[in-house]
């Protein structure tokens, strides 16, 4: 089949680098004769037909812009299969041979969904939490752990100074890839992760009992929201030893922000990939990168992959504390 027009759409929390992912999509399909309309808020947007046809000139300057131009949305309507049915109909009112999806596992699960339905589709990871199973990255992992980490640097002048101790709670949903590498970046007292089981004595009083006894009298504990909630970590602490925590959840603030370099070069080549996939009447499948190298992957493979926090992060994590 001769791909003449496609559309492309984001999904799910956004990420910085998302646009930079979507300026790509657009450009490679025109720089290949194909049509491209960007399909807004999701796929609400795809059950509605609430599209824009993009141009070069439409993702001009965007590059460097965080959050989403096309808008995006966790659409309850899509999970049903009326809903989905809708999304297709629209997909063959339009003409469009094939759609870019960019997103997190929901993202995925709904390209999985089109793709069943006959609508070739290429999914492209992007989330903050960079959770998704087969790839080493997701665009916009980069640039929202150095905002948390540039937040934490902050933090810490005022709890050096005051003598505390703090409890920073970072987000990624289930998964603690981000709070591991921020607390890591940051030189964490401790870090707390799902991932992991928690005994609060060993993982979180006797690391601030040894940095007490190694001459620190500050301490930064850094909590996966997946791991519990600061407010309650802080509490805990109070109750065991004499500190007054200050809590701080660095929420959506992570979300936000130009993507920096890593986050704009891995979406353009994601982007540009994803297109040619489409070009060569591929479906169902994810854009992922391992190592430098950016290979594609079956979505119901991908689907079944689990991603986990390597044991070396937390080796080094331990012998960063001491203990
Ligand atoms: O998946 C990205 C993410 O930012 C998670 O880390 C977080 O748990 C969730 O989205 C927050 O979602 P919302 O923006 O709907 O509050």
């Amino acid at each position: 089949m001769s791909v003449k027009r496609i559309g492309v759409l984001t999904s799910g929390g956004d990420a910085p680098g998302m646009n930079a992912a979507v300026r790509a999509v657009v450009r490679t399909a025109i720089f290949h004769g194909v049509e491209c309309y960007g399909i807004r808020r999701g796929y609400n947007g795809l059950i509605s037909g609430d599209i824009i046809k993009l141009d070069e000139k439409s993702v001009g300057h965007i590059i460097n812009r965080g959050g989403t131009i096309l808008y995006t949305a966790r659409s309850k309507e899509f999970m049903t299969e009326d809903g989905q049915k809708k999304a297709v109909a629209t997909c063959k009112f339009l003409g469009l041979d094939g759609i870019v999806v960019i997103g997190g596992d929901g993202t995925f699960r709904g390209a999985n969904a089109l793709s069943k339905h006959g609508i070739n589709v290429i999914a492209i990871p992007a989330t903050i939490d960079n959770d998704i199973g087969c790839t080493n990255y997701s665009i916009g992992f980069d640039t929202a752990a150095n905002t948390a980490i540039e937040c934490i640097d902050k933090l810490r002048d005022t709890m050096q100074s005051h003598e505390r101790c703090s409890v920073v709670e970072v987000m990624g949903r289930n998964a603690g890839f981000l709070a591991m590498y921020v607390g890591l970046a940051v030189g964490a007292t401790a870090v707390l992760v799902p991932e992991k089981p928690i005994d609060f004595e060993k993982d979180v009083i006797e690391k601030i009992r040894q940095a007490r006894f190694n001459g620190f009298t500050h301490y930064m504990i850094v909590v996966a929201e997946g791991a519990g909630s600061a407010a309650d970590i802080a509490a805990k602490i109070k109750q065991s030893i004499e500190l007054d925590p200050r809590v701080t959840v660095l929420g959506h603030i992570q979300r936000g922000g130009c993507p920096n370099g890593r986050d704009r070069v891995n979406a353009t080549k994601m982007g540009y990939l994803a297109v040619e996939l489409l070009l060569q009447n591929k479906t169902n499948r994810v854009v992922c990168t391992h190592g430098g190298n950016f290979t594609d992957e079956d979505i119901d493979t991908a689907l079944a992959m689990r991603r986990d926090i390597q044991n070396m992060e937390v080796e080094v994590l331990t012998a960063m504390t001491g203990i």
